[in-house]
């Protein structure tokens, strides 16, 4: 589908996107260099992340991918620091890398459950933290006056509570803590925004195809209010909305992309019965004696 937004509008901007590889990461890898901007990539795999250079690199999009594992500080900040080489300066961050599996509580393992904290939460703290001196107002390379955007890739599972996603709804919820944290700090100190997207069930990805593999796969388009899966298209349109000049005044905001899927519940009455229920119950009530209970003595 083609992009509402100018091409140019993420024009002269260097992103860093974690998991930019795959899935909605290269999604938004592609999109963001579609509208504009220099794109870096990092991912654990060596090969997906050549792939996916080579297709950005064929679409005329200045791409440049590193191997690097967010848990490991040490990989953080060498791609952070080659990121910058490699293009003068760091203006967007993405942490869009996740694990995620289907688990009941009682199986997962603490180091199961340490895991997937240790990429979601951790790793994006610990990729914040790295690319902080690039990315505040007056950065290295930077326009002096202009501050940075990071943008946290959530979920909405732990808005509630999900079924065998104890880790992730714990990592996410850690994930939405960093944005506002950050978004209060280093907004009031670097000029930096902070924001977050909370995709629902996206057709096409990894997370998709683990939290709802194709074996139980009973029709998730049908519990969506819009009736439909999102596209990671839908996620990169938002994406470029906080990261572009449109969203210069959201700052610690979490954007649910989700068609609605969070809000929903099964209907509880027909729609063409509740007039008449409605009716019924009002002409109950206001039959019934109003106001303090009649005195039993
Ligand atoms: N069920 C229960 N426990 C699991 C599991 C599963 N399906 N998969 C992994 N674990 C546990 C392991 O048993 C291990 O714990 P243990 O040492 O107590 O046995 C721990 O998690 C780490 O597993 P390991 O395979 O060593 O981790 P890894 O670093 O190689 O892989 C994962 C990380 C597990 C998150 C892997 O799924 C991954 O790489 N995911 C990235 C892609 C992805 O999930 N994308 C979806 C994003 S929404």
């Amino acid at each position: 589908m083609e992009s509402p937004f100018k091409p140019d509008i993420l024009r002269g901007k260097v992103a860093l996107l974690t998991g930019g590889g795959s899935g909605i990461g290269f999604e938004l890898s592609t999109q963001f260099g579609k509208h504009g901007a220099s794109v870096a990539i990092m991912g654990r795999r060596r090969n997906v992340i050549n792939d996916a250079v080579s297709v950005l690199q064929s679409l005329g999009i200045p791409a440049v991918g590193f191997e690097g594992d967010v848990r490991k500080p040490e990989d953080a900040r060498r791609v952070v620091e080659a990121t910058v080489d490699k293009f003068g300066k760091l203006d967007i961050l993405v942490n869009a890398a996740a694990g995620n599996f289907l688990v009941a509580a009682e199986d997962l393992s603490p180091n199961g459950f340490k895991t997937v904290m240790d990429i979601d939460s951790v790793g994006t703290f610990t990729m914040c933290h790295e690319a902080l001196k690039y990315l505040k107002r007056g950065g290295p390379g930077k326009d002096p006056s202009t501050g940075g955007f990071i943008l946290n890739i959530s979920a909405t599972l732990h808005y509630t509570a999900s079924w065998y996603q104890i880790h992730v709804s714990a990592a996410k919820s850690a994930v939405d803590s960093l944005t506002r944290s950050l978004a209060l700090e280093w907004g009031t100190d670097y000029d930096i925004r902070v924001n977050g997207i909370a995709p629902g069930p996206i057709g096409d990805t990894t997370g998709l195809s683990k939290l709802r593999p194709k074996e139980i796969n009973s029709g998730v388009a049908q519990s969506v209010p819009l009736y439909k899966v999102g596209e990671k298209w839908d996620i990169a349109m938002a994406a470029i909305y906080l990261a572009s000049v449109a969203g210069k005044y959201i700052n610690g905001t979490t954007l649910i992309v989700d068609g609605g899927l969070w809000l929903s519940q099964p209907r509880h009455v027909p729609k063409e019965a509740v007039q008449q229920l409605s009716r019924t119950v009002e002409k109950r009530s206001r039959a019934e004696p109003a106001g303090i209970p009649a005195s039993k003595l």
